[in-house]
C-alpha cells in the first residue's frame, strides 16, 4: 500500500482577498495509486490535518526510515484511521485518496507561524487574510501537481463539508460525487458568537501581544480557553452528561491551568473540568494561536450563497450526486441545516440522499460513528445514491410529493 506524505511548493499564491505571498508550501498525505479516475479528495475540520490514516507499517515497533515516511509528530492524529484504508470504507485499494493540510493551518501548509521569505520573521498577524475557496484554489493546484484533474469524489466533514460544498461551487465540472458531512451552508448566529469569545480569549491573553509572540511566548492560557469552547460545542449536552455527570475529579487541577483562586479550594474541581483542561493542554502543544484565528475566520465568513441568488443557485452548475450526511445530536451543524442544504442540491437538480445518523454524541459523531458513517460512505461512493436510503423523515419529497432521488432526472 503506497501511503505519500510531503510538502509540495507550489510557488506565489494570491488570496482571494488580493493579497499575495511569494511562496505557498503545501503539505499533504496519499493514501493508493491514481488509475485517472479513482481520486478522491478529503477535507479536514478546523483543527485537523492532512494526516487522515495511519498505515500498517506506522504499526510496526520499527518503523521505516524517516525519509520514507516522514513523521508526523505535532500534527493532529489521524482523524479518520477507521474509514481510509486498505479494506475500509475509503478503500485504498481501489481508491487514490489525497488529503491537503489547508493555508492558514500550522502542519506543514504555510500560515501564520510560517517564516515569510521576504522578511525572515513569521508573518504572524500580517499573514493574509484566508478564507474556504482561497483552500479549493490550493487543492486544485496540489491535485495538477499530482496530475488529477477529475475528482471521483470530494468528502469532509465540519468546515471541512463547506470546503466540499465550495468544490461544487467553484470547479463543478471536475467532481463526480460530493459528500459534505456535519456541516451547513453558513455558520448560525449562536455558532459566529462562540468563535467570536474564543477570538477574544486568545486576543485577550497577556502573551498575545498583537500576534507578534514567535520566540517571546504564545497566548497558550487563551487557545486552551479557545479549544474548550470548542470542544464544548462538538459534543452533546447528553453525551457530556453521560460520561461526566457532576461527578468529582479523582485529581486536582495542575497547578499551571489554574490561576490562583482560594475561592475555589472549598469546591470540587469536576471531572468534566479535568476533561477540558486535559483537551485544552494537548492542543495547545499543537496549535498556533494566529493559526486558530485564522481558520475561524474563515469558516466564519463561509457562505455558500455569496455571489449568487441563493445556496441552489450556487450549486447549479454541479451535475453530479451527493450523500448529506447529519447527525441527530450535533448542535453546531444540525440536521435542520443539512435539510436545507439537501434541497439546495435537489432545487439544483443533483441527485442527492440525506443520510440522518442517529447518535447522540454530539458534533464530532463524525469523527466517532465511524461504522455508519463508514457504511454509507462505501455504498455511496461504489454505487453512488442507488443503494443508499433517504433517513430524514422530514425530506424534501415528504414536504413536495416529488421523489427526491428521481427530482433531477
Ligand atoms: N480527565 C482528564 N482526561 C480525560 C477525562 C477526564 N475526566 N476523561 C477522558 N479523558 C481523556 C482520556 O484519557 C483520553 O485521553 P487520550 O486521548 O490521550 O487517550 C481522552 O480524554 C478521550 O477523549 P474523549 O473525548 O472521551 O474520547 P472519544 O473517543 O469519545 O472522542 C475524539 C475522540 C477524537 C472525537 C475527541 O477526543 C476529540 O479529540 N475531539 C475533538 C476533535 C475535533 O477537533 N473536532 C472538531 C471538529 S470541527
Amino acid at each position: 500500500m503506497t501511503v505519500e506524505r510531503d510538502v509540495v511548493a507550489l510557488g506565489s499564491f494570491e488570496f482571494e482577498c488580493g493579497e499575495s505571498i511569494p511562496e505557498l508550501d503545501v503539505a499533504y498525505e496519499a493514501h493508493g495509486e491514481f488509475t485517472g479516475d479513482n481520486a478522491v479528495l478529503l477535507c479536514h475540520a478546523l483543527t485537523g490535518s492532512h494526516h487522515v490514516a495511519t498505515p500498517e507499517s506506522e504499526h510496526e515497533p520499527t518503523p521505516p526510515p524517516a525519509e520514507q515516511t516522514p513523521s508526523t509528530a505535532g500534527q493532529a492524529d489521524a482523524w479518520w484511521d477507521d474509514v481510509v484504508g486498505p479494506g475500509q470504507p475509503i478503500d485504498t485499494d481501489e481508491f487514490f485518496v489525497v488529503c491537503v493540510n489547508v493555508p492558514g493551518s500550522c502542519y506543514g501548509t504555510t500560515g501564520p507561524a510560517s517564516t515569510n521569505p521576504e522578511t525572515g520573521e513569521p508573518y504572524g498577524p500580517d499573514f493574509p487574510p484566508v478564507t474556504v475557496t482561497d483552500w479549493t484554489r490550493c487543492q486544485r493546484r496540489l491535485l495538477a501537481e499530482l496530475g488529477v484533474s477529475q475528482l471521483h469524489a470530494v468528502v469532509g466533514g465540519s468546515v471541512g463539508g463547506m470546503n466540499v460544498l465550495d468544490w461544487a461551487k467553484q470547479y463543478p465540472e471536475r467532481v463526480e460525487r460530493l459528500v459534505p458531512i456535519a456541516t451547513a451552508a453558513r455558520l448560525d448566529s449562536q455558532c459566529l458568537a462562540l468563535d467570536a469569545i474564543a477570538r477574544r480569549a486568545i486576543t485577550t491573553d497577556p502573551n498575545w501581544q498583537g500576534g507578534d509572540y514567535y520566540g517571546r511566548g504564545h497566548p497558550d492560557d487563551g487557545l486552551a480557553l479557545a479549544r474548550q469552547l470548542g470542544h464544548l460545542a462538538y459534543r452533546s449536552k447528553s453525551s457530556m452528561e453521560r460520561q461526566f455527570g457532576r461527578t468529582e475529579a479523582r485529581q486536582e487541577p495542575e497547578s499551571s491551568l489554574v490561576p490562583d483562586d482560594p475561592g475555589a479550594a472549598a469546591f470540587p474541581y469536576r471531572d468534566v473540568e479535568s476533561y477540558l483542561d486535559y483537551q485544552s493542554s494537548s492542543f495547545v502543544e499543537r496549535f498556533d494561536a494566529n493559526a486558530y484565528l485564522a481558520l475561524t475566520r474563515a469558516m466564519d465568513a463561509y457562505d455558500l450563497a455569496d455571489g449568487a441568488a441563493s445556496d441552489a443557485d450556487a450549486l447549479a452548475a454541479f451535475e453530479g450526486e451527493a450523500l448529506v450526511l447529519s447527525f441527530t445530536g450535533d448542535w453546531h451543524f444540525t440536521v435542520d441545516q443539512a435539510r436545507s442544504l439537501a434541497t439546495a442540491l435537489r432545487e439544483a437538480d443533483a441527485d442527492v440522499v440525506h443520510d440522518v445518523v442517529d447518535s447522540d454524541y454530539g458534533h464530532d459523531a463524525f469523527l466517532v460513528e465511524t461504522d455508519r458513517v463508514g457504511s454509507s460512505l462505501a455504498t455511496f461512493l461504489g454505487d453512488g445514491i442507488d443503494g443508499l436510503t433517504e433517513t430524514d423523515d422530514d425530506a424534501w419529497e415528504t414536504e413536495t410529493g416529488v421523489d427526491s432521488v428521481s427530482a433531477g432526472d
